[in-house]
């Protein structure tokens, strides 16, 4: 099969799997991450088709909505792609991307072997976490939960690891200081760190901004 039609059929596949995703997590998600990962990856030498299907497949079953289970997500990908038949080599880089992508998994001290590829998928799945994006991902995703906005008698807990992680139920604004203040400092790209800088500027103004009305000042 064509490179372009095994994108489009991935497409079609992604988008009925997060049909009924949460707003932070559906195909719009996966639309920004794949545009952008695919601008980040002109003009590099890497195979442009795992970072089109990895960019695609990466949030297809995310554990946090699956009961933790980690192993669907990777799964999934692997039974779709071979349907499509895509080669194994490409199916191997793009389930292992997959599997190593998150960031929850970051915070567990595992060596992961990160291609090209992989790494603009990961700055460019992190980069729709920061920003004027970011910012409305982080409340939508907390509304779901049903969580605060902000309280001040909670303060925002720096030393989480991966359990602590996905137990939290701390007020929103504590995500901004727990990860996505974080983020800039893990791009692993040039191109990503750029973007990464000017979406944390906004999120410094933002935050700056929501103290200020949250004290009343005029
Ligand atoms: P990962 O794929 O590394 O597990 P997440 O799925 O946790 O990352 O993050 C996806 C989106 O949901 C991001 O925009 C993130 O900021 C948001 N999100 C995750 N956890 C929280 C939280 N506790 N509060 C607010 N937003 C969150
Ligand atoms: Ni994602």
């Amino acid at each position: 099969m064509k490179h372009n039609q095994i994108i489009q059929n991935t497409i079609q596949f992604v988008k009925e799997s997060l049909k009924n995703a949460e707003g932070g997590h559906d195909w719009f998600h996966i639309e920004r991450v794949y545009r952008l990962a695919t601008r980040m990856a002109e003009g590099e030498t890497l195979n442009p088709l795992v970072v089109a299907l990895g960019a695609l497949l990466h949030d297809i079953a995310d554990a946090k909505f699956h009961d933790g289970n980690e192993d669907i997500a990777p799964e999934t990908a692997r039974r779709f792609l071979l349907e499509q038949g895509v080669s194994e080599a490409v199916i191997q880089q793009v389930v292992y991307i997959i599997k190593h992508i998150s960031f929850k998994n970051s915070l567990e001290n595992k060596t992961v072997n990160i291609s090209k590829e992989m790494a603009i998928i990961q700055d460019a799945d992190r980069l729709d976490a920061m920003g004027a994006i970011g910012i409305a991902r982080a409340f939508n995703y907390g509304g779901f939960k049903n969580r605060l906005l902000y309280d001040p008698a909670v303060p925002p807990d720096l030393q989480m690891n991966k359990e602590t992680y996905k137990k939290s139920t701390a007020p929103t604004i504590n995500h901004f200081y727990e990860k996505l203040l974080l983020l800039k400092d893990k791009m692993l790209t040039e191109k990503g760190k750029r973007l990464a800088a000017e979406r944390h500027t906004f999120m410094e103004l933002y935050l700056k901004q929501f103290f200020k009305e949250w004290k009343g000042e005029i």
